[in-house]
């Protein structure tokens, strides 16, 4: 398999580059029968879309989805689906230079040792942030599909910067959290460290410099006893899926990296019965024992880079004269790229989780809704 399609029963394939005409998706494995809404995409294109707001790049796009093929009389009928938006504010003027000043921290230098200068470099084609659009067109359909069997995901600004959210979220009532993280210009949940969060990224911004932060994702409802405790561990696919999103530096599942600073009697998570059901009474194990579900919510956070375009001057070498320069990267870029990722962290986690339950034949392949 080569880099561009990724999953066991449900494939996705993405396709498309930043300045190209389109970015893309197949969709292959989606049961039979499900009724399509293109309206639901759009919805969460909407929150990955540029433009959303002062604090996201200014580039002008519509992302206005549009359907191909894999959907007759208004329903999925097993066969791929494609989903394209089209690429409508293009200028690729500002990414010649890149191709002898290399950008520090972006793709130039590693892509063209790989591609040998053949790449598509317009906006960055194929390693632009862009092509997580087809990602989110997915992750709308995968979801569709788990909230008929009761299954959700919430993904949320945990950080930005050093401000960081460290409540703890039990997501009783969801609908309420989404509505809140809606009204959120930069995804958190919690509206009091929402101002701060922007506050820091209008002072990085107009400094002319970018910033990064973390995303924390939860999966209510997900079964227990999915996964495997080897090479198809839950950790170890939704980590594939977590780092082809462009930025994305770590991931931790449950207490993650601060597991290691535990005695084993702090962090491990009694078992309790509650309402005849075996639980536990935390979730350090972020859900996931052993790589297999344990029908706790899936817990995970990520970490995001900042934004590796920035106006401020830099360092970096000409490979034309060999000699070494200074660059300042002007052109449409987000100051920061946390609250655009945050739906697409969620889409990408609804495409493993529903990849696994199709595997393993909890969810069959015709679902009448
Ligand atoms: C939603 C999203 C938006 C992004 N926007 C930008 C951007 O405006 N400017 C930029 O230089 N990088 C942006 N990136 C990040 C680059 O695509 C990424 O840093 C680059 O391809 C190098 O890959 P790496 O950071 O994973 O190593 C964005 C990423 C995502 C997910």
């Amino acid at each position: 398999m080569g880099d561009n399609t990724f999953g066991n029963h449900l494939k996705i394939t993405s396709f498309g580059e930043s300045h190209g005409v389109l970015i893309g998706v197949i969709v292959d494995g989606m049961p039979a029968g499900i009724n399509f809404s293109l309206d639901l995409i759009q919805k969460e294109l909407n929150m990955r879309k540029p433009g959303q707001s002062h604090l996201a790049t200014p580039r002008d796009e519509l992302d206005k989805a549009q359907i191909l093929s894999g959907i007759f009389n208004n329903k999925t009928t097993g066969a791929p689906i494609c989903l394209i938006i089209k690429n409508e504010d293009i200028d690729s003027t500002k990414y010649e230079k890149f191709r002898e000043l290399l950008r520090p921290s972006h793709i130039d230098y590693s892509a063209l040792k790989k591609y040998g200068g053949f790449a598509d470099y317009r906006g960055s084609g194929r390693f632009s942030g862009r092509i997580t659009a087809g990602f989110v067109m997915a992750g709308a359909l995968a979801k569709q599909i788990l909230r008929k069997h009761n299954i959700y995901i919430i993904a949320y600004t945990k950080g930005i910067g050093s401000i960081v959210d460290d409540r703890y979220y039990d997501f009783k009532e969801l609908e309420r959290w989404f509505s809140i993280r809606e009204k959120s210009m930069v995804r958190s949940l919690n509206p009091e460290l929402s101002k701060d969060m922007i506050k820091k990224i209008e002072i990085v911004r107009n400094a002319g410099d970018s910033i990064g932060g973390l995303i924390k994702c939860v999966a209510i409802n997900f079964p227990a006893g999915v996964g495997g405790p080897l090479f198809n561990s839950i950790e170890s696919n939704l980590s594939k899926a977590i780092f082809s999103i462009p930025a994305i530096k770590g991931i931790e599942f449950g207490a993650g990296f601060n597991a290691a600073k535990m005695k084993g009697s702090e962090h491990n998570d009694p078992w309790i019965i509650k309402d005849g059901k075996i639980l536990t009474e935390k979730n350090d194990s972020g859900g996931i024992i052993g790589g297999i579900s344990t029908g706790m919510p899936i817990e995970f956070t990520v970490a995001i880079k900042p934004t590796p375009s920035v106006e401020v001057s830099q360092k970096t070498v000409n490979i034309k004269t060999m000699k070494e320069d200074l660059i300042q990267i002007e052109g449409k870029h987000d100051p920061c790229i946390v609250p655009r990722a945050v739906i697409v962290v969620e889409a990408m986690t609804a495409i493993v989780l529903l990849d696994y339950l199709l595997l393993e034949g909890k969810i069959s392949s015709v679902i009448e809704s």
